[in-house]
């Protein structure tokens, strides 16, 4: 379970989040969207301990992520919008060099073979160097680490973004498999209609407040665009 308790983060005099509540079950997928620079790759970065909160708290797991970020990394699994992989190991190389850090020792090729299928990876990518893998690579790549780890918790920073149309299609399906297997999911995105599909709640977030909340039956009713960009555009402009 992933629980944000009154959370703020300042920079200066940027508030770039506010008083942000939100708790993400076991089982459930939650997706933030908001402008750029809204706040949400900055409530990621204190969620994964990265960076310290002005005010408030994350809990994964119940565990303060501030007090106690190594036990609290043990349950939380991060796919970046941008997968920080070592180039010159192949993919089955970074997979394994990560799946260890995360401290499984015991999988076995076959455990990788599966879990890079399963992101849709090429079979002929498998034990090429990511050096010029595509965005697209990397993060199924990145997914196929975050799997790995088998965290009860996962963060997702616009993981579709460099998905072609038939890659963010399987993506779905895959967050799916994990919802069902009891993850708490928690991702950033600027794909709406991606997000009205899969997620059992969205938010919107402006200027590091959580301005609006849809639950699965409120989402099947909302013209979304039209509530995103009412939100966005009107409060934005209170805030000028
Ligand atoms: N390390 C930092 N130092 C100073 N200001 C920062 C830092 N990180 C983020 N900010 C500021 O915090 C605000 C929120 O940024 P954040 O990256 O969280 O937005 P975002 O919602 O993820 O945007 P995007 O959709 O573009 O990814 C912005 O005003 C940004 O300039
Ligand atoms: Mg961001």
């Amino acid at each position: 379970m992933l629980e944000i308790i009154d959370l703020s983060k300042h920079y200066g005099d940027v508030k770039a989040v506010q008083g942000l509540n939100l708790t993400i079950q076991p089982g459930e997928v939650f997706t933030m969207l908001g402008a750029n620079g809204a706040g949400k790759t900055t409530t990621l970065m204190v969620a994964l301990g990265f960076t310290e909160p002005t005010h408030g708290a994350v809990r994964i797991c119940g565990i303060d992520v501030a007090r106690d970020p190594l036990e609290a990394k043990k349950h939380v699994a991060y796919v970046s919008e941008n997968v920080m992989l070592y180039g010159n190991f192949t993919a089955r190389q970074n997979l394994d060099f990560f799946t260890r850090l995360g401290g499984h020792h015991g999988a076995t090729p076959d455990d990788y073979n599966r879990v890079l299928a399963r992101v849709g990876l090429q079979r002929d990518a498998f034990d090429r160097r990511v050096k010029g893998f595509s965005k697209g690579m990397r993060q199924k790549l990145g997914i196929a680490i975050a799997i790995m780890k088998d965290a009860e918790v996962i963060l997702l920073d616009e993981p579709t973004s460099g998905l072609d149309p038939k890659s963010g299609g399987e993506f779905l399906r895959l967050l799916a498999e994990l919802r069902a297997e009891g993850k708490a999911i928690w991702m950033t995105s600027h794909d709406i209609f991606r997000a009205k599909e899969i997620s059992d709640r969205v938010g919107i977030m402006v200027s590091g407040q959580l301005v609006k909340e849809l639950d699965r039956d409120e989402l099947a009713q909302a013209d979304l665009e039209r509530l995103y960009v009412e939100f966005v555009s009107g409060l934005e402009q209170q805030t000028v």
